[in-house]
């Protein structure tokens, strides 16, 4: 329901960019909707934003915040264009957890703690996430502020070093080898997928697995769209680049933006099952109920960016709508360009990682090939979404 609704969604009025994300789109929020039908009021949902915005504050060091949106000298001036087109950086690398993964899972958390408050939630089930990056720390980060106990589902290399974070934050690390009676697939999925059918909540960045999850990250699009027709930003976007895992947050973008940004999804070469399953999907009317046919496992992943490694892209339903209705495109950026970028944007001074920076790659794709509707005074943005451990 929540991701028929977060692909048609046009964009409203711009939010105001002074003020807290959560609290400035309450009216465009699911969890926020969900509550206020069951009787919360909006002084009360607020209270509980700020309250748990507090509570990650004393965890992390940092809280919810809207973050920066800057032209980039350095970049624009390395890539050619003109004083009145540029380069936008959405930087998202000082956000909670260090990447743009906790404002997917704030909502989950505000909705659990909302139907705790309301007296729908009498015991507090476990939480439960696979991941060994960005996603696992700002699910730790947010399950420590509330207090809620967690499970992190990891493959058996994920390093000590990690580990020991995820530890400190009071999460239940679970290291998961292959088992002789799995079926194909990670490991750390499959026995995530058995803790949720036992009752946990699944507190994870896959539509598919919590549609919720795509509500809270509409909130970095939402600022985008204020940002750009701010006095200091462009005005419009020629195009937005996105890098894309399990695409959620290119979903969510392409679902704030709507029309008026051409999206375009970027993967890496070693890795773009959204790429393959976009040209199978070409001319199929229904695509969703050829999901099987269309979104299949991409063999052995393979890039520098390896937080966009997931061999299927969950949310590519939400991208494929995002990029037609934007009139965008998919990139697959060659390796060369997934390394170059991150180069790039590290001598721009951005602390990002070579993940962070992917989508940068997809326009140093675009650059190396005569582009219709691109010129040096074309104004575009990239999201440099995580800093670099
Ligand atoms: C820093 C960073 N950027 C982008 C992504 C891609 O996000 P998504 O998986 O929602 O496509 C990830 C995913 O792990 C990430 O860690």
């Amino acid at each position: 329901m929540l991701q028929a609704d977060v692909a048609t969604e046009r964009p409203a009025p711009a939010m105001n960019v002074a003020g807290h994300p959560f609290v400035e789109n309450d009216s465009r929020l699911a969890w926020a909707a969900t509550a206020s039908a069951l009787g919360m009021t909006d002084d009360a949902r607020q209270a509980l934003v700020r309250e748990l915005d507090d509570a990650v504050r004393s965890v992390d060091g940092t809280g919810f915040v809207v973050t920066p949106f800057t032209r980039c000298p350095v970049v624009s001036d390395e890539l050619g264009f003109s004083a009145d087109g540029g380069v936008w950086v959405k930087d998202e690398t000082g956000g909670v957890g260090g990447s743009q993964k906790a404002r997917h899972l704030f909502t989950i958390l505000l909705h659990l703690r909302a139907m705790e408050l309301l007296g729908h939630l009498p015991e507090r089930p476990r939480l439960a996430i696979a991941s060994c990056g960005n996603a696992a720390l700002a699910a730790a980060t947010l399950a420590r502020a509330a207090r809620w106990p967690i499970d992190v589902f990891v493959p058996t290399w994920m390093s000590d070093g990690f580990g020991d974070r995820l530890d400190s934050l009071g999460a239940t690390i679970h290291r998961c080898p292959r088992r002789d009676d799995d079926p194909p697939g990670d490991p750390a999925m499959l026995r995530f997928r058995e803790a949720v059918a036992g009752g946990s909540v699944p507190f994870t960045v896959q539509g598919p697995e919590n549609a919720l999850c795509l509500d809270g990250g509409r909130t970095i699009g939402w600022e985008i769209g204020a940002q750009m027709v701010d006095p200091a930003g462009p005005g419009a976007l020629d195009a937005i680049f996105v890098q894309v895992g399990g695409g959620a947050l290119a979903a969510c973008l392409g679902s704030a933006l709507g029309e008026s940004v051409p999206m375009c999804a970027v993967q890496a070469e070693g890795c773009a099952p959204l790429d393959r399953g976009l040209r199978r999907a070409t001319g199929v009317d229904d695509p969703a109920q050829a999901w099987g046919r269309i979104m299949t496992p991409w063999t052995d992943p393979t890039s520098l960016a390896d937080g966009i490694l997931d061999d299927e892209t969950y949310d590519w339903l939400g991208v494929l709508d995002a990029v037609n209705a934007s009139g965008g495109s998919s990139i697959v950026a060659s390796e060369a360009n997934i390394v170059a970028a991150h180069e790039l944007a590290r001598r721009s001074g951005l602390d990002v990682s070579p993940t962070g920076s992917a989508g940068l790659a997809g326009l140093l794709e675009v650059q190396s090939a005569p582009t219709p509707g691109f010129d040096a005074s074309s104004n575009v943005a990239v999201v440099m979404s995580g800093v670099e451990r």
